[in-house]
């Protein structure tokens, strides 16, 4: 597409700006933005699908690079270790695809958005995010933020990914791409916000099309799934039987064993995961299933565990049925 000369013209004041604002105010210190290898970037872009960077750059990122610092260590270590590093992460699939990814390639990612994208777990978005920032190839990047920050400059009201995309990759800084993406990135986490926008900082708001920012690139929020479940607890010799979920949602993780409800619950509590709003009760279970998995009540660190356990196990704890 061939623009009029008006238009390249704003596209580099927009450009121009765009890394003026990005040098001032990014977040240059987040620890994924200090390295180009691509293993690091893949981590940090597979945790940050849906995590919080907070949470991410805290704990969860340090501790998984220093136990698993290159692919070929990722792809040496047994799936188990690498599920108990990514326990109270949740959405565990995401732990067993780079587990796989790692198996395929132990020696180094491939360098095309094409070959990145044949691997499990990396779509369009991971494979755009590791060619833009580990190998500085001028590939346009459109996360949640850019989503929403491109519909709001250009009024875009329900656009698809590929328009996205496309509109992305016309406004990509030919010299510095990969500030460019991160710059968007940011602008749209830190000003272009979904609520409150603070469209009076914004170094683009004499650009912007969309009178009420709150029309556009608003996700739709689904409604939690109230949902009950009962679970067994059985204890012997400071060892607690749990068994391994084979729903895809925990798949590969220790839960408790599901009873159906006999008694009334050594405790009741609440847990939101996913698309759901659990009311979880555990049960007294005189005899464990024979597949019962014990572990150590001292070292649940070492185990797969999600937070729905090991927020059971906690209370259970307080309440000394432990
Ligand atoms: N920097 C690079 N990728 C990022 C992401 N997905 N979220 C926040 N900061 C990032």
């Amino acid at each position: 597409m061939s623009y009029s000369k008006s238009i390249t013209s704003s596209i580099r004041q927009l450009g121009k700006r765009l890394l003026e604002w990005y040098e001032a105010n990014g977040r240059h210190d987040l620890p994924w933005r200090q390295s180009r290898d691509p293993y690091r970037v893949y981590i940090s872009e597979i945790m940050l699908q849906q995590t919080q960077v907070e949470r991410v750059r805290s704990h969860y990122y340090p501790a998984f690079l220093a136990k698993f610092p290159t692919l070929s260590a990722l792809a040496k270590a047994p799936l188990d270790e690498v599920l108990a590093l990514w326990s109270g992460l949740g959405y565990y699939q995401r732990a067993r695809n780079l587990h796989k990814t790692a198996l395929l390639c132990p020696d180094g990612l491939p360098k095309s958005l094409e070959e990145l994208k044949k691997l499990p777990g990396i779509g369009d978005y991971t494979a755009a995010a590791i060619c833009s920032f580990a190998y500085d190839q001028p590939i346009a990047v459109v996360d949640t933020n850019i989503k929403r920050l491109l519909s709001r400059l250009f009024a875009l009201s329900s656009p698809t990914p590929s328009k996205l995309w496309h509109v992305a990759s016309q406004l990509l800084h030919p010299k510095r791409p990969r500030d460019h993406n991160l710059a968007l990135m940011d602008l749209g986490a830190l000003v272009c916000t979904a609520q409150n926008p603070k469209c009076e900082v914004c170094p683009l708001a004499h650009l912007c099309q969309a009178e009420d920012p709150l029309l556009f690139g608003q996700n739709k929020r689904q409604k939690r799934k109230e949902t009950t479940l009962h679970f067994g607890i059985s204890i012997q010799d400071g060892k607690l039987a749990m068994v391994r979920s084979q729903k895809r949602l925990y798949e590969g993780m220790l839960l408790f064993p599901p009873v159906s409800p006999t008694s009334e619950p050594l405790v009741t509590y609440r847990h939101s995961y996913t698309r759901y709003n659990l009311t979880i009760h555990l049960h007294s279970l005189p005899s464990p299933p024979q597949n019962a998995v014990w572990i150590d009540i001292q070292r649940l660190q070492e185990y797969p565990l999600a937070s729905l356990a090991t927020k059971g196990i906690a209370l259970l704890r307080q309440k000394l049925v432990l």
